[in-house]
């Protein structure tokens, strides 16, 4: 499927809008891969790309599909790349349950400034989003630099994250001391093991995903365009049985004045069960010479805020992390499991016509659902809900409970029972950022 989705065509009606405009709207690949990504460097406002930077970053995207909006009328003198960019690929998007659907992982939205404010972001958005349906891809995803860009296109907040930043001089660990030993490895070695225990343990939290192409470089500074990643530290822990079951990868920022106040800033902590969790988690708050440990993209319920004796030693600050974007209500409802029997009548909006209507939920006594297009009223009993496509893609994984959408005024007819439907034991959490 990934071939199928490179190669697919731009969607069209983007492609004339974009067309009547003057921009030439196409999918990249070859030569035009080098600018594009210089286009999408100084799209973040970042520095020009050097060779080696090219290089890494042609790897890195080689299995995504790139798309590109140019600029035929640009002068002589203007920079090669497109105008605009936008990168794709499907990943695998953990439910509820254990269970996963495929989705259109985007990033790499953006847009000139010479070129902003024009509706390119909106036509590349939406062209995405009806290639991505029209391919029977059941959602979309995606980790933004701005919160107010995509609930426009049906985007809703699934998965927040936690930054953790916790004072060590404060935080007495009262967690448990498992046996099994800690180990500094390679950056190399750490790599791979990341890679593994990701792909093993992501389908324990709804909203993890598959890992990205290339991605496990990140942690561990080993892409061969790294900046300063001789700086990252890695650890495993292995059991008492010899497996190798959790790693964590981390560097030291010294404090300007005292020496014995750095920060231990954590790229990726990956645990396979609560004893690898706990070792790690011991070792990083115990390191000497270090007065803070700072952790992103944690999870809103991690159990090490359990694991010290004053709460109050962290600091914990909540934010929105990946939007999803339901394409498909029956596979994804369908696909996910369910806490608990019941049944739900709802009918869904959709700003850009790509999944709405009226849909009948209902969930067997095993948590599993089934879901159907309806008519007419719902069945005796059954709560009629009211939202927009973008509220249900906020609350399938279960990250945000209906009764709280509705009291926010996002949600029309749902009470405790429907709530207690969508809702699922387990925070959902993504550890990465793409
Ligand atoms: C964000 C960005 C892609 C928008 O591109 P653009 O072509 O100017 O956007 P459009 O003109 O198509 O605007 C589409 C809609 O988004 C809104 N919008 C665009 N940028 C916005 C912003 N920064 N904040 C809030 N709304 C914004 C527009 O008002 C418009 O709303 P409407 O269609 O509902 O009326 C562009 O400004 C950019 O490249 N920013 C820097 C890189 C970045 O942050 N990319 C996003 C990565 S997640």
């Amino acid at each position: 499927m990934t071939d199928t989705w490179q190669q697919a065509p731009v969607d069209e009606a983007s492609r004339q809008g974009l067309h009547d405009r003057g921009l030439d709207y196409r999918t990249v690949a070859g030569d035009e891969v080098d600018g594009w990504l210089q286009s999408v460097a100084r799209g973040f406002q970042d520095g020009e790309r050097t060779a080696a930077h090219i290089a890494a970053g042609r790897d890195r995207n080689a299995g995504k599909r790139l798309t590109g909006v140019y600029d035929p009328a640009a002068p002589a003198a203007a920079s090669a790349g497109p105008v605009a960019t936008i990168a794709s690929w499907i990943g695998d998007l953990t439910l509820p349950g254990e269970t996963a659907v495929p989705a259109c992982a985007i990033s790499a939205v953006t847009v000139s400034p010479t070129h902003r404010r024009r509706g390119v972001a909106r036509a590349l958005l939406e062209g995405e989003l009806r290639t991505a349906a029209a391919q029977g891809l059941p959602a979309a995803m995606l980790t933004v630099s701005e919160s107010t860009l995509y609930g426009r296109y049906g985007f809703g907040v699934a998965t927040e994250s936690a930054d953790l930043k916790i004072d060590t001089k404060r935080a007495n660990w009262i967690g448990p001391r498992p046996e099994g030993r800690v180990d500094f490895v390679t950056r190399a070695h750490a790599k791979d093991l990341i890679a593994r225990l990701h792909e093993r343990t992501r389908r324990e939290a709804p909203g993890e995903i598959a890992l990205p192409p290339g991605h496990e470089d990140r942690f561990t500074g080993t892409a061969p365009d790294a900046h300063e990643g001789g700086d990252v530290r890695c650890v495993q822990y292995t059991d008492p049985s010899g497996a190798v079951r959790g790693v964590l990868a981390y560097r030291i920022r010294s404090h300007q004045d005292d020496f014995t106040k750095g920060t231990a800033v954590l790229s990726r902590l990956v645990a396979d069960g609560a004893d690898a969790y706990a070792a790690l988690w011991r070792f990083v708050l115990e390191l000497d010479l270090v007065g803070e440990v700072h952790a992103d993209l944690a999870a809103t319920d991690e159990p090490v805020l359990w694991m010290i004796d004053d709460r109050r030693a962290a600091t914990v600050t909540v934010r929105d992390h990946q939007y999803v974007r339901i394409l498909d209500i029956p596979a994804v409802l369908g696909s996910r499991r369910y806490d608990a029997p019941g049944a739900v009548l709802l009918d869904v909006e959709d700003p850009l016509d790509l999944a709405g209507g009226r849909f009948l939920l209902e969930v067997d006594a095993d948590g599993r659902g089934a879901v159907s297009r309806a008519e007419g009223a719902a069945p005796a009993g059954v709560p009629h809900v009211r939202l927009g496509i973008a509220e249900l893609s906020a609350a399938c994984l279960g990250g945000v409970s209906l009764l709280t959408l509705s009291r926010a005024g996002r949600v029309q007819g749902a009470d405790a029972a429907a709530a207690r439907l969508l809702s699922w034991h387990v925070a959902p959490r993504l550890s990465i950022w793409y």
